[in-house]
């Protein structure tokens, strides 16, 4: 039986071909798709996952549209790299009625989603806001897979990760919740570089969802090829989903995390405890490396 996934989108480039492999291969069911503030303003998040759903042909996944701002801190935008509207013709999709946070307590809450793993590869604001309306969800949620943190070294400031800085205290309610969080930081992303002649490989595939991938890896290629060290780009969100396509592509170590949210110059780092020096519990399973023949292998099949 397929694994079903709902996933929580700041569509972003990677964000986009996230969606891509969650839609098209046969290990996983694509629920429904939540966009979130992030990489860009809402309107365009938004804009840009209906414009990927009608290229990919992903028209019949529901989306519901969430958050628009952090719970407290200010928007911060992408570093330039990510705001981008995707090139790809207007959609003529209907975002569903109901808010992406109503959705979530009513489908976790139902029982529905016993089996579903939610995967926020954005800012974490949604969900933390559906658990302070129905605190009960906690239990409810079997698992998250999440894109996000770093135990090293940051990409936005020197200590955090984007996902996180862009809603740190959202962060901080959903790492704090007891629900399984699988993190698959920029210790693993890092370690997945698409190149040139791989983003040759996925036009020869052939598909409309293989195409539209490519178009926008070319993308991320161009940006990242400008930062000193990179021979290509980082689909860091894709990461997350070939994770929970096959397991074994990452390895991973349990390690107590917590959210900064106070630091000047460290809020919003995931601060983990590699050594357990302080002997808390392991709340989360956290990504130290990933396989990229591998990684590559589950990406031209969920394109196939
Ligand atoms: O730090 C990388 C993450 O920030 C990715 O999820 C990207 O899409 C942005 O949201
Ligand atoms: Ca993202």
């Amino acid at each position: 039986m397929a694994q079903k996934v709902i996933l929580d989108v700041d569509t972003g480039c990677d964000d986009a071909v996230a969606m891509l492999m969650a839609g098209h291969h046969p290990a996983l069911e694509f629920v429904a798709v939540l966009p979130v503030h992030g990489n860009v303003h809402l309107e365009v998040t938004l804009e840009n996952t209906l414009k990927l759903l009608s290229a990919g042909k992903l028209e019949h996944v529901p989306v519901y549209v969430g958050a628009n701002a952090p719970l407290i801190g200010p928007i911060i935008a992408g570093d330039g790299d990510q705001i981008i509207r995707l090139p790809f013709p207007e959609s003529s999709i209907q975002p569903q009625e109901h808010h992406a946070v109503n959705f979530l307590i009513d489908y976790y809450m139902s029982g529905e989603g016993k089996d579903t793993i939610y995967m926020p590869i954005g800012p974490l604001t949604n969900l933390a806001l559906a658990l302070r309306i129905e605190p009960k969800l906690a239990k409810r949620i079997p698992k998250i897979v999440t894109m996000g943190g770093a135990y090293i070294e940051g990409n936005t400031t020197p200590s955090a990760e984007f996902n996180i800085l862009a809603d740190p205290e959202a962060a901080h309610i959903v790492y704090s919740s007891g629900i399984p969080i699988t993190m698959i930081g920029l210790e693993v992303t890092d370690k997945a570089e698409i190149r040139k002649n791989d983003v040759k490989r996925i036009r020869e595939i052939r598909t409309p969802w293989a195409d539209a991938a490519a178009e926008i890896i070319d993308i991320i290629i161009d940006i990242h090829l400008k930062y000193p060290g990179r021979t290509g780009g980082i689909v860091y969100d894709a990461c997350a989903v070939a994770a929970v396509i096959d397991p074994t592509v990452f390895q991973a170590k349990p390690m107590h995390i917590d959210i900064e949210i106070n630091g000047t110059y460290t809020r919003g780092r995931t601060v983990a405890d590699i050594r357990d020096r302080k002997k808390l519990p392991k709340n989360v399973e956290v990504g130290t490396s990933i396989d990229r023949e591998k990684f590559l292998d589950i990406l031209y099949e969920s394109l196939r």
